[in-house]
């Protein structure tokens, strides 16, 4: 089972947002996926509600000393992927998700402040020793402030393509329980959760060894 974790003290960066476009999107090849919620505030629980179709099933975790227990039941089930959104406040358990996932992903708005906000998540992906990448969100669809911040982004790690772009259909899609990909799949959005989830899988798929951090760097 490949495990990854949206991860960021910052709140309202797209934890949430990006890790149900991600999970509906890897549904796609037919395999099984499942949601962890690591976060009271239970923005997933409250989009499955509204969702008619059974899958991604959904796992809520209560206490963070719950996780570990959690992954390797959905582990032992046959689950192929599990996507694990976390709080903006519990750094216990942000670090147990860390600790969990084969790959973190921070996601970040293209400001200063946001990217700085991202820096103690990254220093305790560093000390775990856990593979990562930013992923650039809510970036503005026209305008140059972009490359900028992706270059800040690039010096801190790595960085996932494409950019994630400012678009109604991820609220919409949240607001009536499905997946970008389900909601408007002709659309700009859809589109690009498509393309991160084929950079997101390609880069789960890098071997882990010792020189895993070092190969995925490379493969940017
Ligand atoms: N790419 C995007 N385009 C438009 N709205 C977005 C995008 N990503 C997130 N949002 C919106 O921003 C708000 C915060 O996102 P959310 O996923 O809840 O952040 P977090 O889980 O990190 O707190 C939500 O209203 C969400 O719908
Ligand atoms: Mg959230």
């Amino acid at each position: 089972m490949h495990v990854v974790a949206l991860v960021t003290q910052k709140g309202g960066s797209g934890k949430s947002t990006l890790a149900v476009g991600l999970a509906v999107a890897a549904m796609a090849g037919g395999e099984r996926v499942a949601l962890v919620e690591a976060d009271m505030q239970g923005t997933i629980s409250k989009w499955k509600e509204r969702r008619e179709n059974p899958h991604p099933r959904v796992e809520r975790v209560a206490d963070p000393a719950e996780i570990e227990a959690i992954i390797s039941r959905l582990r032992a089930e046959g689950v192929w992927l599990a996507i694990i959104d976390t709080a903006a406040t519990n750094n216990d358990l942000a670090m147990r998700a860390i600790a969990s996932a084969d790959l973190s992903l921070i996601p970040a708005r293209p400001s200063p402040a946001d990217i700085e906000a991202a820096v103690p998540t990254l220093i305790t992906i560093r000390r775990l020793n856990r593979r990562f990448a930013f992923i650039l969100n809510q970036t503005p669809t026209r305008g140059c402030r972009l490359s900028e911040a992706a270059t800040s982004l690039s010096s801190l790690g790595v960085l996932a393509l494409p950019f994630v772009g400012q678009r109604n259909d991820h609220q919409d899609a949240l607001g009536v329980g499905l997946g970008v990909t389900e909601f408007a799949p002709e659309g700009k959005a859809s589109d690009e959760i498509i393309d991160l989830w084929g950079w997101v899988s390609e880069h789960l798929l890098v071997e882990s060894d010792s020189h895993g951090q070092a190969a995925i760097k490379t493969a940017c």
